[in-house]
C-alpha cells in the first residue's frame, strides 16, 4: 500500500502532488506544434455543428459541478455562447428546455454517477448533442455521449477529488479555445497568449507546493474552528465552493463559500470575532470590489486568509491578516492556481484532526445510485 502512495502518506496528498504531471497529460498532443491553437482531433463534432450550438448546459455533481461553474465563465468568454449549470440531481427534475442546438456538457471523473448519467439521457432523448468530460475511457458516461474529452489526471483513490478536477479545468481551457477557434471570437494572438500561460501552470502548480509548509500551519490554525466562510467574485467564486466542500468533506469542519458582494444580504450576520474568512482575490478589475467586502468582515472581527495574486502583495496585503500568494497568470487561468492551497489546507486541517483524510465518513468516491 505504502508503495502505491509513492511515499506519500495519504492518497489525497499524492494526488495534489501529482497534478502538474495531470495538467502536462491532459494538455499533451492537444495543442499545435507553433502553440497558436488547439487540436481535439478526438471530438466527432463538426466546425459545421459547432456553428449551430446557441447554448450550452454543463451538468454534474460534486466537485465536478464546481469545475462546470468555471466551464462557464470560460465558454463564455471565450466563445460567446451562453452557458447554464446545473447539478445533475436538479437538473431532469426542472424540465430543462432542451433543444437541438443545446450542447449539453456532463463531467464526471469516473462517468458513472447516476445522476450524471440519468441527465445525460435526458439530454440526449430532447435531441441534444452530449460532450463527456471524463477520467474513465470506457465508463458509462463516455460510453453513452456523443463526444468525449478524457482528462488525464490517472486514478483518482482519495474520495476528495483534486487532480480530477483540476484536470476538468484543463480540458475546458481547451475545449473553449476549440470552439474560439471555430466561431472566430478570438484573435490569434489572445489564443496563442492563452495557450502560453496554460503551457506555465504545471511549473506554477510545482511552486505553490514547495509552499505547504505555510499552509499546514494555516490549516491547523483553521483546524481549531467550528466553522469559516470562503468568499469570492467571478471565477473566484467558483473556487471559493470547491474549496468550502473540499474542506467539509474531509475535516468536517462547517463552512460556507459566498459570492462576496452578497455577504451584506445575509450572511454577514454570521460574522464574528476571529471567525476565519479565507478570500480569494485573483480578478484585478474586481480587486477594489473584493477589498471592501474584505472591509466589512474585518469590521466584524473576522481573521481574513487572502488568497492573491503575486504582485499585488502590497495592494491586497494591507486589507488582510495573512496573504498567500499564488503565481502571476491570466484572470480565466486563476482557478487552476489558486484551488491547490485550498486543496491542501483542507488536506493539512483533516490531518490536523486526526481523520480518515482519504476515506472521510458517510462519503463514496463514486455514488452510482440515485
Ligand atoms: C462523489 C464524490 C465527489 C465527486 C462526485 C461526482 O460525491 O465523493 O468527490 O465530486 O461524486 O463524481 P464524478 O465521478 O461524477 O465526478
Amino acid at each position: 500500500v505504502t508503495a502505491e502512495k509513492a511515499g506519500f502518506d495519504h492518497f489525497m496528498l499524492k494526488e495534489i502532488y501529482e497534478q502538474p504531471k495531470a495538467y502536462r497529460d491532459t494538455m499533451l498532443g492537444r495543442i499545435a506544434e507553433d502553440g497558436k491553437s488547439v487540436n481535439l482531433q478526438e471530438l466527432k463534432m463538426t466546425e459545421d455543428y459547432v456553428k449551430t450550438i446557441r447554448k450550452v448546459h454543463i451538468v454534474a455533481c460534486g466537485t465536478a459541478y464546481h469545475a462546470g461553474m468555471v466551464g462557464k465563465t470560460v465558454i463564455e468568454s471565450l466563445a460567446r455562447i451562453p452557458v447554464e449549470t446545473d447539478v445533475a440531481s436538479e437538473y431532469r427534475y426542472r424540465s430543462p428546455i432542451i433543444t437541438p442546438d443545446t450542447l449539453v456538457i456532463v463531467v464526471s471523473q469516473s462517468g458513472e454517477t447516476a445522476d450524471t448519467l440519468a441527465a445525460l439521457r435526458e439530454a440526449k432523448r430532447n435531441g441534444a448533442r452530449v460532450l463527456a468530460i471524463t477520467n474513465v475511457v470506457g465508463s458509462s458516461v463516455a460510453r453513452e455521449a456523443d463526444d468525449v474529452l478524457v482528462t488525464l489526471a490517472g486514478p483518482e483513490i482519495a474520495v476528495a477529488s483534486t487532480k480530477a478536477y483540476t484536470s476538468q479545468l484543463i480540458v475546458f481551457y481547451l475545449f473553449g479555445l476549440h470552439l474560439a477557434g471555430i466561431l472566430g471570437t478570438k484573435d490569434e494572438a489572445t489564443v496563442a497568449g492563452i495557450i502560453a500561460a496554460m503551457n506555465e501552470l504545471p511549473e506554477q502548480v510545482e511552486s505553490i507546493l514547495e509552499n505547504a509548509p505555510v499552509l499546514k500551519q494555516v490549516a491547523e490554525s483553521i483546524s481549531h474552528h467550528k466553522s469559516l466562510f470562503f468568499i469570492g467574485r467571478g471565477v473566484d467564486y467558483a473556487v471559493a465552493q470547491e474549496g468550502s466542500l473540499k474542506l467539509k468533506e474531509i475535516s468536517y469542519i462547517h463552512s460556507e463559500a459566498y459570492a462576496a458582494g452578497e455577504l451584506k444580504h445575509g450572511t454577514l450576520a454570521l460574522i464574528e470575532d476571529g471567525i476565519p474568512v479565507i478570500a480569494l482575490v485573483t480578478q484585478e478589475e474586481l480587486y477594489e470590489k473584493t477589498l471592501s467586502n474584505i472591509k466589512e468582515v474585518k469590521a466584524r472581527g473576522a481573521h481574513v486568509l487572502g488568497l492573491a495574486n503575486a504582485g499585488s502583495e502590497v495592494e491586497v496585503g494591507k486589507s488582510v491578516d495573512e496573504l498567500f500568494a499564488i503565481p502571476k497568470t491570466l484572470p480565466l487561468l486563476t482557478p487552476a492556481l489558486s484551488v491547490v492551497p485550498l486543496q491542501l489546507i483542507s488536506y493539512y486541517a483533516s490531518l490536523a484532526l486526526g481523520h480518515d483524510v482519504d476515506k472521510p465518513r458517510n462519503l463514496a468516491k463514486s455514488v452510482t445510485v440515485e
